[in-house]
């Protein structure tokens, strides 16, 4: 069993704590590093090519507009191989309802036939939203499993339930 992580997050100003707060570290890069550590997994962080604005609402914005167009936003390369690769937990934060529209870049680009992705989404209270929904509209050639939904100011100590959550869902 092989095994990629594969996450969108975005360090900076964001929402928690019902305020703007600056985060050092993306919450789910905190959770996107302990399952590949745990698990002895490649980790590959999906970045667009033009990065989002630092101010929180900019990029609400931006985010809001993508989604609405359908956008795939570049991404940077080089992409992983998938050869012998047969689950991606793919953590993402939930931006407006779904998955932030770079890891459709990311999964339109890589060869998904009979591969497993495990959906781990930290957001600030509306869970994984549609987004596992959309990832099976999306994807039919993956096995979408059932996803976890981490709250983003939990990240840091949720890290044990997200790699126990993780072996259950690609095992
Ligand atoms: C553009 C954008 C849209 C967001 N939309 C939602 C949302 O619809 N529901 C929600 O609960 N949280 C939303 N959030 C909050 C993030 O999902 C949450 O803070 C997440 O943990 C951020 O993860 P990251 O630090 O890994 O990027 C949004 C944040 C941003 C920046």
């Amino acid at each position: 069993m092989s095994v990629l992580v594969a996450y969108f997050s975005r360090a900076g100003q964001n929402y928690g704590h019902g305020g703007v707060i600056d985060l050092p570290k993306g919450n789910t890069e905190i959770l996107a590093e302990a399952i590949a550590d745990d698990l002895g997994a490649d980790l590959f962080k999906i970045d667009t090519v033009t990065p989002y604005p630092e101010d929180y609402f900019a990029t609400t914005d931006v985010a809001k507009r993508e989604l609405r167009e359908h956008a795939r936003p570049a991404i940077q390369g080089p992409l992983p191989s998938m050869d012998g690769v047969d689950a991606i937990v793919l953590g993402y934060p939930n931006w407006w309802g779904t998955v932030p529209m770079a890891v459709k870049t990311f999964l339109d680009e890589i060869d998904l036939s009979g591969v497993t992705i495990a959906p781990l989404c930290t957001n600030e209270g509306s869970g994984l939203g549609g987004s596992v929904g959309d990832l099976r509209r999306s994807y039919p050639a993956a096995n979408v499993v059932e996803g976890l939904s981490v709250r983003g100011t939990d990240a840091k100590s949720s890290t044990r339930k997200a790699v126990v959550w993780a072996k259950k869902a690609i095992a």
